[in-house]
């Protein structure tokens, strides 16, 4: 089974890929802190930035779109209670807060 990277302030976690989860979900099931309060794509607690593998991931949702800039988008931030991973490869998330 493949792994997906999560990048956090306390360290570096391996977790099983599941598909069609979001990251939030993710990482809450496995005990990762990664930071989130709304999960509609409002807050941007759970920002993260794509450090690869951004061709396995859902497309940017419109909530992504309102409240990320475009600036961000273009650096490969997201969100990651909208994030899903919908491919078979390498994904290394890193949580960045503002
Ligand atoms: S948890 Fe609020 S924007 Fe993701």
């Amino acid at each position: 089974m493949s792994q997906v990277t999560l990048i956090t302030r306390s360290g570096t976690y391996e977790v099983p890929v599941e598909l069609n989860e979001t990251i939030v979900a993710i990482a809450k099931k496995h005990k990762v802190p990664w930071g989130h309060a709304c999960q509609r794509g409002v807050c941007a607690q759970c920002r993260t930035q794509v450090v690869e593998g951004a061709e396995y991931l859902s497309e940017i949702t419109s909530e992504e779109k309102l409240r990320l800039r475009k600036a961000e988008r273009a650096e490969g931030f997201r969100l990651g209670c909208q994030i899903k991973i919908v491919g078979q490869g390498t994904v290394k998330l890193a949580h960045r807060p503002y």
